[in-house]
């Protein structure tokens, strides 16, 4: 059973490609509090769509007949992506989810059960009978559609051999993707990237599908984590947009596609991803989720583009790569953001006086610039209107 897509096999094209997977709708959804409406849903879906995710998770169609209908919408209405669907290991939740995806012109099946011991006493099953609950539900998904990804749940503490045991397994069930999650955000990134490599080298058949990289973010290291499993062998990474995601979230999308496109000298491995898509679609994804984004986030964070410190401000004006290893335009923003603060110095001011039309010599900056400081000193942030009152204020007392 060799693959042949680029989704689906390793084998065939561009081996430095990496596939997005995005399960915002999924496991973003699974924030307590993320809830998002059907409408929510099918127009993130449609976002995704067009900025060139190759997998969307769309849902977890037996969870509830909302669950199901926006799968099956979603799937329905995408153009390029591919759309998955969340089964547990049984054969109701696999049949369901089959016919969530049906209508998709790609439809994928993602089924999971808990490996490690802990996980294992929740259903209370031996080793023996989850190996054979495995083999048995792959086997059924696969009968069901071409495109079936498998998921040892909380892989990063299942016991070694059993994990290849078990991934052997569903292997030969015909999984065409293996995705190994990190499901409580436990490992490091040593260990993610020396668990993918060793997996690929030592699981017979490894060759002939492709390993997806799962991750939580409970330590801070989802995106790190990530990284370094493609780095051992993995070509999917599983994320969300702005993180979003059980208790601390998931790897975020914006974080690895930039990392890559950005550090590409390091990291040779490339995605599909529109980057110019990325600031309106984390904000659709915050305003729908009711998810503030910290001012600080990487990449979509507010300040993540902003430079207030006089030095900075001044290092800017003179060549953005001073303080800029991207540049806003790649995702999406229309430019870097100077704002005026107490911090901020004399090149920065009178930069925000011309851009308002203002010609100010030497003197008159001065001057100006000692009220502005005074104020600054009274606000967090001085915005136009203030410099403007500033400027009138400055005039009238001549
Ligand atoms: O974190 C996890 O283990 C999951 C699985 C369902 C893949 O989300
Ligand atoms: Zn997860």
């Amino acid at each position: 059973m060799t693959n042949t897509s680029p989704i689906t096999g390793p084998n065939s094209g561009d081996k430095s490609r990496v596939v997005i997977f995005d399960t915002t709708l999924r496991d973003g959804e699974q924030s307590p509090g993320a809830t998002m409406t059907h409408d929510e849903k099918l127009e993130i879906a449609g976002l995704l769509d067009e900025m060139g995710v190759d997998i969307i998770e769309a849902g977890f169609p037996i969870a509830s007949e909302g669950d199901f209908r926006a799968v099956s919408e979603i799937a329905e209405r995408s153009k390029n992506s591919v759309i998955c669907g969340l089964a547990r290991a049984s054969f109701k939740d696999i049949d369901r989810c089959a016919e969530a995806v049906r209508k998709a012109a790609q439809p994928r099946i993602h089924t999971f059960i808990g490996t490690s011991a802990l996980h294992r006493a929740i259903p209370n099953l031996t080793m023996d009978e989850m190996a054979d609950k495995i083999h048995e539900t792959v086997t059924h998904a696969r009968n069901l559609v071409d495109n079936v990804q498998w998921s040892p749940m909380d892989a990063t503490r299942t016991e070694w051999d059993y994990l290849c045991r078990v991934i052997e397994i569903a292997i030969k069930a015909g999984a065409t993707t293996i995705n190994i999650p990190d499901t409580v955000g436990y490992t490091a990134p040593m260990e993610s990237a020396d668990l993918i490599r060793r997996l690929i080298e030592t699981v017979p058949g490894a060759d002939e599908v492709v390993f997806a990289t799962h991750c939580h973010n409970d330590l801070g290291m989802a995106t790190a984590n990530a990284l370094a499993a493609v780095a051992g062998g993995a070509r999917q990474i599983e994320c969300t947009i702005n993180g979003l995601g059980e208790r601390a979230g998931n790897t975020a999308l914006e974080e690895v596609v930039m990392a890559l496109k950005t550090r590409n000298d390091i990291m040779p491995w490339h995605t599909g991803i529109d980057t110019t898509k990325i600031m309106h679609i984390s904000r659709r994804v915050s305003t729908v989720s009711g998810f503030v984004v910290q001012p600080n986030k990487a990449i979509v964070g507010k300040n993540a583009f902003a430079h207030e410190s006089g030095i900075h401000q001044d290092g800017m004006l003179k060549n953005r790569e001073n303080f800029e290893i991207m540049r806003p335009e790649d995702v999406g923003l229309s430019g870097t953001s100077l704002p005026l603060g107490k911090h901020s110095g004399r090149a920065a001011l009178r930069d925000k006086l011309e851009h308002l039309g203002y010609e100010v010599g030497d003197n008159q900056l001065k001057d100006v610039f000692v009220r502005f400081k005074e104020l600054a000193d009274r606000k967090k942030e001085v915005f136009d209107d203030d410099l403007i009152a500033l400027m009138r204020t400055g005039v009238d007392a001549e």
